[in-house]
């Protein structure tokens, strides 16, 4: 398995044919659009939750925010047993069951690039660069089911600003640890890893962007991102990465993981448009998470409903052309 190659080459440049090849039959035979698509029945998780980590400790101090006091919680059984994170298998219940081994401290995140105060910071000092904010986000995911999640965070804009971006800086990589030892998932050749994802450094300087080191005033579950993860909640979900151990301030626009994946399927913005379906299913709706059969899907928002708050973001872009 590559790790650690530079973002701007596609994988079939790099990967041994075979591997890749490899690699895209896997994709298909998951299907892993199919397997978004059809996600399956939350609740399945009370084997995971029983098998995985527990509660987690109270977070101490944070603040409450106004942000989505209106909303109906998804349950935390619900947020920490039906999960993505393939680094710990591909189905919805593997990541609460496998993640318990992944060791969550220490923890170091490098702050390097396009910026003048390049540092190395521990998880306990990012979780002081500012005071720690309850944040409750509808969560959208690309597979058409969505949640609602009260995480615990700090704004990122807090960290880039910390960081001082030089002139060139235009761009922010969040790349998540693969560690084979610990995480089944990546000793397959099932994403290219590891897992890479980015924002515009306008959209991570919005206020709405944090990153995550908690949810339900707890510290944050290993299948949910430990220790810290990003939260984008304007964009599909796959472009909060977890379990970040590299931030990287670059000039060019980064190849995401999904975007080598499946360009065609996934492109660079994500955000959450309901009249841009993917090319195998409609994004017109989606299935609140704890809900029944029974239960009709709700409508989709633009931007996920934040559309007043980041729309401006991208004012003249076709958003067709850039999903
Ligand atoms: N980050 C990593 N490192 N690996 C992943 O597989 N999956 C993404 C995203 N972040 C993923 C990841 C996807 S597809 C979604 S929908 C969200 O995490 C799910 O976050 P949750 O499990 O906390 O709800």
């Amino acid at each position: 398995m590559l790790i650690g190659k530079p973002s701007d080459i596609v994988a079939s440049e790099i990967t041994p044919a075979r591997l890749f090849r490899q690699r895209r039959e896997l994709i298909k035979a998951a299907g892993l659009g199919t397997m978004m698509a059809l996600g399956g029945w939350s609740s399945l998780g009370f084997a995971a939750q029983e098998k995985g980590q527990g509660r987690r400790p109270a977070i101490k101090s944070y603040k409450k925010t106004a942000y989505g006091q209106e909303e109906k919680l998804t349950s935390y059984r619900d947020i920490t047993t039906y999960n993505n994170f393939y680094e710990f298998g591909t189905s919805k219940e593997q990541p609460a069951e496998n993640a318990g081994q992944l060791k969550t401290s220490p923890w170091t995140i490098s702050i390097e690039g396009e910026i003048l105060k390049p540092r190395k910071l521990g998880i306990e000092e990012l979780m002081k660069l500012a005071p720690l904010e309850e944040r409750i986000y509808r969560m959208r995911c690309v597979e058409g089911w969505s949640m609602v999640i009260p995480w615990v965070g700090i704004p990122l804009a807090r960290l880039v600003s910390l960081a001082q971006p030089t002139a060139n800086a235009k761009f922010i990589e969040f790349i998540s640890l693969a560690d084979e030892a610990v995480m089944p998932g990546v000793r397959a050749p099932i994403l290219d890893w590891p897992y890479l994802e980015a924002l515009r450094l306008d959209e991570a300087m919005h206020e709405l962007a944090i990153l995550a080191v908690g949810l339900y005033g707890e510290v944050l579950p290993a299948q949910n991102g430990a220790p810290v993860r990003l939260v984008v909640p304007w964009k599909y979900g796959f472009k909060g990465g977890k379990s970040i151990v590299r931030i990287r301030f670059v000039e060019k626009m980064p190849q995401t993981t999904w975007m080598r994946a499946a360009p065609r399927e996934y492109g660079f913005y994500a955000n959450v448009n309901p009249s841009v379906d993917h090319p195998r299913w409609s994004q017109a709706n989606e299935r609140r998470i704890g809900s029944n059969l029974f239960t009709k899907r709700i409508p989709t928002l633009m931007f996920n409903g934040y559309a007043e708050q980041v729309a401006h973001l991208y004012s003249g872009m076709d958003l067709r052309k850039h999903f």
